[in-house]
């Protein structure tokens, strides 16, 4: 048989006739991808790229990164081009190892894509040079001014590359079954720091002249191209423990600081449920709060919100989330975007074991039912082809499958296998599935066979019980979902019920209500027609409007917009103003323009508000106002 096989099914042929898996130490074409990946232009069975080493100058003036991607790769012999994703990038020259010039061509832009960057490989070699620079309007980077900074004084620059943007600032196989590792030497102007998602070489930089200091880093395993990550501005740090720190501007330091005081604490629990934490440190960036997600598994170093500062802890679940995702979605990743909910429902899943060991079941349960009650309110506006946990994204963006079913189908279907066989059988296959499959990318089908094999065997019966085909082929919550319901909000839904029948807001017996019954309350009394008085009551005796916690504030002034009740005006234009997370924005421009009241509203404070938001927020919202 010719080692050398055509096509996927061939490949996959192979692989199974000798045995053999991805290997991540030793890159080999046997080690590319399994299945095509429709959002890549790469063509990984021909040549595929291992490792990319940037050397790029962050210019803030003109808000480009200028440089040069060295990459690896490793090619059929006969192959005769190395096809990268590009997406506003402007090519200079693409160089062999020996600095000649290498024939390349940039292929007509596709929505959503980018275009191919096509370059002719010469007989032999293994390293092509890509000089090039990012556009001003690169989606993944936020070039901020001082003034969107909390210290006001220095710009700031951060990229976000999931799901399909880190081919608008590094020329590579933009794929998450296509893992490299990486290296990079960052210069920017002097007072400012770097960081990245890799081992950081020079903590405090290197001088390069010119009034610039290089950063240097290393990521020695292979990871998909999206957790490539770097933030550079005026970034401080504290240790939080051996192997955990925080990084934010000296300003929030130390509010950052206090708010994640249980991070040693948390990865202790995660090892105890997926084994031992790969990647070396444990680190946490807080942004300046146009970031447009809650937070970011960039793998060594979480992105997230200043919106989880609540002061209180209440919010660390988001923490709990991005460190699970250190082994569901950055140890065993997603092969394509259609596999979404391998990564994100099961680092649901994983969340909620985590906050369960750290701060007990009540809380995890108000969290997992929290996280149910979303799921079924968003699935009811869904199309039902998009409620199938293996979603069909032909033609479309990926971010079109970032919806509540990938995080909580996917979780309720971990949950309901967990509940099957119980956790003496269920954790010692969740480990053994992250170590099968560590610093791998894999498919849902690759995941319903190691389920079949590993946990359900022979067991017929529990085969027609799971019924794992059903859950992820077909639309909806299978009924014989795992039910998850939290005592602590029975009581939250008899206030609700008694509040919107006319009991004033003062008579409620909120007596030591945690924020998560907080917000089921408020998420309760949503679709409730209170009036101006009782919304006023509600205000006045709970001070909603200027709670620290950002969830319960957004499930407020949802109320409040679903009610017209203009005296909530000023805090939500100061909400809409003053922090650019997606999922706050969305719902809260959604609901605006829903009704002749809030248009006016929402194409005013918009207007004053997109200068600010990242792309990913504005791209959304631009969608939705105009
Ligand atoms: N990986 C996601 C964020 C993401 C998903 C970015 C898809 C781009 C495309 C991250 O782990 C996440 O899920 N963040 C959530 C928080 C979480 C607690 C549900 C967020 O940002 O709200
Ligand atoms: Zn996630």
């Amino acid at each position: 048989m010719p080692w050398l096989a055509r096509g996927a099914v061939l490949v996959f042929a192979l692989l199974a006739a000798s045995g053999c898996g991805q290997d991540a130490s030793t890159p080999s074409m046997t080690a590319a991808p399994l299945v095509p990946d429709i959002h890549s232009f790469a063509r990984p069975a021909e040549a595929r790229v291992t490792h990319v080493a940037l050397d790029l100058h962050a210019d803030f003036a003109a808000r480009v990164l200028q440089g040069r991607a060295t990459l690896t790769f490793v090619r059929r012999p006969e192959a005769t081009e190395l096809v990268l994703d590009t997406r506003g990038l402007e090519i200079a020259r693409v160089l062999d190892s020996r600095q000649q010039p290498l024939a390349f061509r940039l292929d007509p832009a596709v929505e959503h894509l980018g275009q191919a960057l096509v370059i002719a490989l010469p007989a032999s070699g293994d390293q092509v040079v890509v000089e090039y620079r990012t556009s001003p309007e690169a989606a993944a980077l936020q070039w901020l001014t001082p003034a969107q900074t909390a210290g006001r004084i220095h710009p700031y620059l951060y990229s976000q590359g999931q799901a399909i943007l880190t081919r608008t600032w590094i020329p590579t196989q933009d794929s998450p079954g296509i893992r490299q590792t990486y290296e990079a030497s960052i210069t920017v102007p002097r007072p400012l720091r770097v960081v990245m998602s890799a081992e950081m070489l020079t903590a405090d930089g290197v001088d390069a002249g010119d009034g610039q200091r290089a950063y240097r880093f290393k990521m020695d395993q292979p990871v998909p191209p999206y957790l490539i990550a770097v933030a550079a501005g005026d970034i401080a740090f504290r240790a939080l423990g051996p192997r955990t720190g925080v990084y934010t501007e000296p300003t929030m330091l130390a509010s950052a600081a206090s708010e994640l005081e249980d991070l040693e604490k948390m990865i202790g629990a995660a090892e105890s449920l997926g084994g031992p934490y790969r990647w070396g440190r444990y680190d946490v960036l807080v942004l300046p709060p146009s970031f447009p997600f809650g937070g970011m598994e960039n793998p060594r170093l979480t992105f997230a919100t200043p919106t989880i500062l609540a002061g209180d802890k209440s919010l660390v679940a988001l923490l709990a989330h991005e460190l699970a995702h250190s082994w569901s979605g950055n140890l065993v990743t997603n092969a394509t975007w259609s596999d979404f909910w391998l990564n994100e429902g099961f680092t649901t899943y994983f969340e909620y074991r985590i906050m369960e060991a750290l701060y007990g079941r009540d809380r995890a349960l108000m969290l997992a039912t929290l996280g149910r009650n979303g799921l079924l309110r968003e699935m009811a506006d869904l199309p039902p082809a998009d409620t199938r946990l293996a979603i069909d994204l032909r033609g479309r963006d990926p971010d079109d499958g970032m919806t509540s079913v990938a995080y909580e189908k996917g979780a309720a279907l971990v949950l309901t296998i967990e509940q099957a066989v119980g956790r003496d059988r269920f954790d010692p296959w969740l480990r053994g599935y992250f170590n099968r499959h560590a610093f791998t990318s894999i498919t849902t089908q690759q995941f319903v066979a190691d389920l079949q094999q590993e946990l359900i065997g022979g067991d017929a019966a529990l085969r027609d019980r799971l019924d794992v085909t059903t859950w992820i082929e077909q639309p909806g919550l299978p009924a014989g979902a795992a039910q998850v319901a939290s005592p602590a909000f029975g009581q939250v839904e008899a206030e609700a019920r008694r509040f919107a029948q006319g009991a004033r807001s003062a008579t409620l017996d909120v007596e030591g209500w945690t924020p998560q019954q907080w917000q089921h309350l408020l998420e309760q009394l949503r679709p409730t027609p209170l009036s101006p008085a009782q919304l006023k009551d509600l205000d006045a005796t709970h001070r909603l409007g200027d709670t620290g916690n950002s969830e319960i504030l957004f499930a407020w002034l949802r109320v409040a917009v679903a009610r017209q009740y203009a005296p909530a005006v000023p805090a939500l234009e100061r909400f809409l103003t003053t922090q650019g997370r997606r999922k706050f924005l969305k719902p809260l421009y959604e609901d605006l323009m829903a009704s002749a009241w809030g248009q006016p509203l929402a194409r005013r404070i918009y207007a004053q508000a997109r200068p600010s938001y990242h792309a990913v927020s504005a791209q959304a919202i631009d969608a939705i106002v105009k």
